[in-house]
C-alpha cells in the first residue's frame, strides 16, 4: 500500500504512465546503455485530497551541477517574475529591514530584481550550474536542498523573513512537511510564505498529462494544501490564479490568525468541489482523456508520416519527455526537437533518443509542422514565428486537445 506523503493514508493510483526516464535526463549516445528507468504512477489521496507520485526518483538525481533547466530561457517568463518580485516589494515586505528568501531560486529570474533594489536576499539552489548563472548576477545564493535544518541555519545567520518565494519548486519536494515546518520557523510573525506552481484544476480540465514528470511529486489544489498547511500552524490567506506554465495557482501564505483570509479561498474551494477534484471518478475520466489524446496525436503524426511531410519538435522540455515515452514518439516521426537552451543542443531527449538541436537549425529550413512541446509558451513562441506562419509551416498541439493550427 502506498501512504500519502502528507497525511499517512492510503493512495489510490490512478494512471500508469510505464518506466520513465529522468525528464531532464537529455544524454550523449554513449549514455544510451546506462540510461536509468523509473515507474511513473500518479494517485490521489482519498483522505487529504492530495494528488501525488506513487513512487519517486531521488532528488540528487534530478537537480545536480549539470541540471539543464534554466529559467530565463523564456521572455514572457522574465516579465512574469518581475511582476511577481515588484508585487512582493510593494505588498510584503517591512521597510524596516527587509529580508526575502527564495527556495529554487535557479538562474535568479527573480531575485535579480531585488539585488538591484539592494534589498537582503537569500537564494537556495542546489543545482550548481544553474546557481553559479545567478551568483554571476550578483544573487546571494547557498547551494543546498532547504529544509528544516537549513532554515534553522540561515535564522542563525540572517534573522527572520519577511517573504519566503517558491516558483515550480514546492511541488518538488517530497518532503514538503520539513519545508513547511522550516518556513514556519522563519517567517517574521507578519511574514508570508508566496508560492506557485501548475494547478491540478488546469491539469484535469485541460487533460494536460504532460506536467506529470519525475521532479513533479504534488499536483496541489487549494483544498489539499490548505490540510498539508493546517499541521503546521500555517494558513492560505490568498489565492491568485496565473496564467503561466499552462495554468498555475499563486499560494499566499501565513502564520494561522496573522492575516485576514480573502474570500477567493473559499469561494477556489467551492470551485473543486464542483469539478470532482477530490473524487476518483474524475481521475479515471482524466485517465481516460490521457488514452484518447495519445491515440489521436500518434494516428495525426503517422498520418503525416504516411504523407511525407517533415515534422520538427519545438522546445525539448521535460513535460515532453512523458508525451515522446508515454506515446512512443521517436525520430521516425519527429526529425528533431529545436531548443534554444545550450546545454540540451546536440544531446539526446531522454528516453526517446530524439536528437535536440539548435534554434537556428528549426529557422534553416522550416519543416511542413512543428509539434509544439513547449505550448505553455505557445503565444510567446506563435508572436516570434511569424515567418515560419507565413512560409505555409503549421503547429501540431495536444493540449487542450490534438489540433493542427
Ligand atoms: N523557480 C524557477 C526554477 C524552477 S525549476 C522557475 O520557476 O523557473 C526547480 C528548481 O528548484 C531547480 O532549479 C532545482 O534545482 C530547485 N530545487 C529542487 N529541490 C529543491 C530544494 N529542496 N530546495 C531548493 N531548491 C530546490
Ligand atoms: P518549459 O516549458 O518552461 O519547461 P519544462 O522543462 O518545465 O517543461 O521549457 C521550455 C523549453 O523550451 C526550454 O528548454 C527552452 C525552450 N524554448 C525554446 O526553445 N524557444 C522558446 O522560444 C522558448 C520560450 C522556450
Amino acid at each position: 500500500m502506498n501512504s500519502c506523503l502528507m497525511c499517512g493514508s492510503r493512495v489510490s493510483e490512478f494512471i500508469s504512465f510505464g518506466p520513465m526516464p529522468v525528464a531532464n535526463g537529455f544524454l550523449t549516445p554513449e549514455e544510451f546503455a546506462q540510461e536509468r528507468f523509473f515507474p511513473l504512477n500518479v494517485g490521489l489521496c482519498t483522505t487529504c485530497k492530495m494528488v501525488q507520485l506513487m513512487e519517486r526518483v531521488d532528488p540528487g538525481t534530478l537537480f545536480h551541477e549539470g541540471y539543464p533547466y534554466f529559467s530565463s530561457t523564456s521572455r514572457s517568463m522574465s516579465d512574469h517574475f518581475q511582476a511577481f518580485a515588484g508585487l512582493v516589494k510593494v505588498e510584503y515586505m517591512d521597510p524596516a529591514d527587509p529580508f526575502v528568501v527564495e527556495i529554487g531560486s535557479n538562474d535568479g529570474i527573480m531575485l535579480q530584481h531585488f539585488a538591484v533594489a539592494s534589498i537582503r536576499h537569500l537564494g537556495i539552489e542546489p543545482s550548481t550550474n544553474v546557481a553559479r548563472v545567478g551568483m554571476a548576477k550578483g544573487i546571494n545564493t547557498v547551494c543546498e536542498f532547504f529544509d528544516q535544518d537549513l532554515a534553522r541555519s540561515i535564522l542563525d545567520e540572517y534573522g527572520p523573513v519577511d517573504a519566503f518565494l517558491g516558483a515550480n519548486v514546492m511541488c518538488h519536494i517530497a518532503e514538503l512537511d520539513s519545508v513547511l515546518a522550516g518556513i514556519k520557523l522563519l517567517l517574521k510573525p507578519e511574514g508570508v510564505l508566496i508560492f506557485e506552481d501548475p494547478y491540478l484544476g488546469d491539469i484535469v480540465e485541460k487533460t494536460s498529462y504532460d506536467q506529470m514528470y519525475d521532479e513533479h511529486i504534488f499536483y496541489f489544489s487549494v483544498t489539499s494544501l490548505g490540510h498539508a498547511l493546517e499541521k503546521h500552524s500555517l494558513e492560505l490567506v490568498d489565492i491568485m490564479p496565473q496564467k503561466v506554465h499552462g495554468g498555475s495557482m499563486r499560494y499566499v501564505v501565513a502564520h494561522r490568525g496573522a492575516r485576514p483570509v480573502s474570500p477567493s479561498v473559499t469561494a477556489q474551494c467551492a470551485r473543486e468541489d464542483a469539478l470532482g477534484l477530490g473524487l476518483v471518478e474524475t481521475y479515471e475520466r482524466f485517465s481516460r482523456s490521457v488514452e484518447g489524446s495519445r491515440k489521436e496525436l500518434m494516428a495525426l503524426l503517422h498520418d503525416l508520416k504516411g504523407q511525407g511531410k517533415r515534422v520538427v519538435g519545438y522546445g525539448a522540455t521535460s513535460k515532453s519527455t512523458t508525451v515522446t515515452n508515454f506515446c512512443g514518439i521517436t525520430e521516425d516521426l519527429v526529425e528533431f526537437i529545436s531548443d534554444t537552451t545550450p546545454d540540451k543542443q546536440g544531446r539526446y531527449t531522454p528516453g526517446a533518443h530524439i536528437p535536440v538541436r539548435p534554434y537556428q537549425e528549426f529557422l534553416a529550413d522550416y519543416p511542413d509542422y512543428s509539434l509544439l512541446f513547449a505550448w505553455n509558451h505557445a503565444e510567446e513562441i506563435m508572436a516570434n514565428e511569424q515567418e515560419f506562419q507565413n512560409a505555409g509551416g503549421k503547429w501540431i498541439v495536444y493540449v487542450p486537445k490534438v489540433q493542427v493550427l
